[in-house]
């Protein structure tokens, strides 16, 4: 059944008459795409910020393992978005430094300020993930154009959410003002998803 629902798409991003309608499924995957790779960019570059200040510690093998699976969550996306053909944000130097500074400056307030900051962005980015899950089901369903897509968000939907319970096991609360730096961080990460999936 969706073999021929591509092949339409396909065709019709030739014709003018019907390109808006007919090129919707692709800019929303190219939307999704471009702007988890650069999250995970974003994700990588935190935790080799944690790592540099807080790699010796008790804490650095857990951050080593949340660090690895990021570095595989990025390598996919790079995969994704050579196959796909879709352009990276512009963004990515930026968020490639401001990831760096967020990791290594919340490391340097402490390991707990450290897990606050992973607690922070993972939940934003675990809710990031399931509203992308919630869109592609509910405007598409599974299809061969997606399936590799949904597969992958799912699989680091649940990664990132292991990161989130790391970072609240290791006293991501008793970080000083937590409340304040939590609620700061959250509304960068969400202010760069917004950029990311526009420019
Ligand atoms: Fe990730
Ligand atoms: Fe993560």
């Amino acid at each position: 059944m969706a073999a021929p629902a591509v092949r339409i798409c396909r065709r019709c991003i030739c014709s003018q008459a019907s390109k808006t309608r007919a090129t919707r499924p692709r800019s929303r995957i190219d939307r999704i795409v471009r702007v988890d790779h650069a999250g995970e960019l974003g994700a990588d570059r935190i935790y080799a910020g944690q790592m540099a200040i807080l790699g010796r510690t008790s804490i650095g093998p857990t951050i080593q393992h949340m660090w690895d699976q990021e570095k595989e969550h990025l390598q996919k996306f790079e995969q994704i978005i050579a196959e796909r053909r879709v352009r990276p944000t512009v963004l990515v130097p930026l968020w490639n430094i401001a990831g760096y500074v967020l990791g290594a400056g919340t490391a340097l307030l402490g390991k707990e300020a450290a897990m606050a900051c992973t607690v922070a962005v993972e939940e934003v980015i675990s809710e990031h993930y399931d509203n992308q899950l919630r869109e592609l089901l509910s405007s598409e369903g599974v299809t061969d154009e997606n399936k590799e897509l949904l597969d992958t968000i799912q699989k680091f939907r649940n990664e990132e959410l292991e990161h989130l319970h790391i970072g609240e096991e290791n006293d991501a609360e008793k970080a000083p003002m937590y409340k304040t730096l939590s609620t700061a961080i959250q509304t960068g990460c969400k202010a760069a998803i917004w950029l990311s999936e526009r420019i």
